[in-house]
């Protein structure tokens, strides 16, 4: 667990380091997006663990800030043409407004759950931590190659 503290943007660092040509930019942007996916899947199983273990909510807060951030800008983790090694689908570029949308609303639904974990709220932490889930799954359903 502790390599996934890390911050993203020291491994873009490092890569943008390593090269400057466009490939390597492009590399860079999809490594990235791909491990601030992980991350949130990460973050979406410990919770899941803190949820069914019946224990205090709070802890949950920093995690969903940290997913809020990504969601927040994930857009710009996927600029024209970063198709390299990617299972984001045409669509993602082709319906940008669609998949801008789905993006914000994961965005919002983090900040939701940072809220009710903050507050304490065990019943308002589980209904949005859902809904959180569930924005995963709507942008994946129609942006992600199987
Ligand atoms: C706005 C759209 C969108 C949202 C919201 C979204 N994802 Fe993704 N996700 C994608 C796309 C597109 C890819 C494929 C990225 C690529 O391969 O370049 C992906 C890939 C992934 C991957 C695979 C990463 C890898 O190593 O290849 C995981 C895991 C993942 N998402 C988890 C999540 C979780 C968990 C959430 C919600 C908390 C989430 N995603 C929300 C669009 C989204």
């Amino acid at each position: 667990m502790k390599r996934l503290l890390l911050p993203v943007g020291l491994l873009a660092l490092a890569l943008g380091a390593a090269g400057s040509g466009g490939a390597w930019a492009q590399a860079d942007v999809v490594g990235q997006r791909k491990e601030e996916m992980k991350r949130s899947g990460a973050h979406l199983e410990a919770i899941k663990k803190i949820m069914d273990a019946g224990e205090a909510v709070g802890p949950v807060a920093p995690r969903a800030q940290e997913m809020h951030g990504y969601f927040a800008t994930l857009p710009t983790l996927f600029p024209a043409g970063s198709t390299e090694n990617s299972k984001a689908r045409p669509e993602v570029w082709s319906d940008r407004a669609g998949f801008e949308k789905a993006a914000s609303n994961a965005s919002e639904a983090t900040a939701k759950l940072a809220a009710a974990a903050g507050s304490g709220d065990r019943d308002a932490t589980a209904a949005a931590f859902r809904e959180v889930g569930a924005s995963c799954g709507a942008c994946h359903r129609n942006y992600r190659a199987r």
